[in-house]
């Protein structure tokens, strides 16, 4: 079964609750961003969106690891890299490592890049890994490069992949991409597909990049996951070099789907509140060698660019 429920681990409560005092807010959005209480804001922050992209990642995670083909490629390694592009206050790093250190026995040290236009998070993300680092129940080695960058065209992409000079085991963007839509940022290009094209080449050849955003409506009355799947498979199939392997239908029907809708549910429990709902669309893209060894022996799935029928509330019954 994939577990979609989440508890925050009692010690990471503790962190974020009494140590960082973060305050839970059902509707962030709706919170104005007030430059005089910046540490304030990033409560918010750290108490609803922190605890979200924990339980996503760390499902996302779980269900991946359920597929040997990937374990056993991830195995032995000892230290492992991974970016965080628009972080904010990080929950989806945590998340990963948490995941990891439970898969993976071998694993002792994590290099991180974190890049987000916040310096108030990136500065609280810094503080929040030392002690995540310091709890006696954490084993990781972290070694965290926070970095304060703003997006405002291609070319601070390119100064971005300039200054990670590494590859990665694990690339991720949360719930960020959207952010990019709303502002234009890339005038008429998909930001979903610009992103994808700039960050892949940095993967290792057992690397994955999770593209996660909201499955909420664009202006234009698309709904975001409809255009992540048309940029994601844009790319994909223009490169030839890269495949998707989660969803798992988009391994067979990349090539003719033009962009559906998508979305998985997810519930975390922490002391300010039981199950508390995130919807989200994302897809894992990896080296399309890679894909192919992860892939071998997993059978098709029924998708609605084949059966219009098929639900796409629930295409992320990963390897059943
Ligand atoms: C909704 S938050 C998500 C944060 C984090 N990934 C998570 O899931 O908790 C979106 C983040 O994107 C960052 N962001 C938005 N536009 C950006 C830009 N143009 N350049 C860099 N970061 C940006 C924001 O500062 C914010 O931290």
């Amino acid at each position: 079964m994939d577990n979609k429920s989440v508890i925050l681990p009692k010690w990471i409560d503790k962190i974020i609750f009494d140590d960082f005092e973060a305050v839970y807010e059902p509707c962030p959005m709706e919170v104005v961003y007030n430059p005089d209480q910046p540490y304030e804001f990033i409560k918010l922050y750290l108490g609803t969106y922190f605890p979200r992209s924990f339980a996503e990642v760390y499902s996302i995670i779980d269900s991946l690891m359920i597929n040997d083909n990937y374990k056993q490629a991830l195995y032995n390694l000892q230290e492992i890299n991974i970016l965080d592009f628009c972080c904010g206050t990080g929950g989806e790093i945590i998340g990963l490592l948490v995941a990891l250190s439970e898969n993976l026995p071998n694993l002792k040290r994590v290099n991180i890049n974190a890049y987000d236009a916040n310096p108030d998070a990136i500065r609280f993300l810094y503080h929040l890994t030392e002690s995540v680092e310091r709890a006696p129940e954490f084993r990781l080695e972290i070694h965290i490069n926070p970095q304060c960058i703003y997006i405002e065209s291609e070319q601070e992409i390119q100064e971005v992949i300039n200054m990670s000079n590494m590859q990665y085991h694990f690339m991720m963007s949360f719930k960020a991409i959207n952010e990019f839509v709303q502002h234009g940022t890339f005038n008429e290009n998909n930001p979903y597909e610009l992103i994808a094209s700039y960050f892949s080449p940095l993967l290792k050849a057992n690397g994955v990049f999770i593209i996660s955003d909201v499955t909420t409506k664009v202006d234009n009355g698309l709904y975001y996951p409809q255009m992540m799947n048309s940029g994601i498979n844009r790319f994909l199939k223009n490169s030839q070099q890269y495949k998707s392997i989660v969803p798992n239908a988009c391994y067979h029907y990349e090539s003719q789907c033009s962009g559906c809708y998508m979305q998985d549910i997810f519930y975390v429990s922490h002391r300010e509140k039981n199950n508390d709902i995130s919807k989200i669309a994302y897809r894992i893209i990896c080296n399309k060698s890679f894909a192919q060894e992860v892939m071998a022996g997993y059978t098709l799935k029924t998708c609605r660019a084949i059966n219009p029928l098929a639900d796409k509330n629930t295409p992320y019954n990963l390897w059943h």
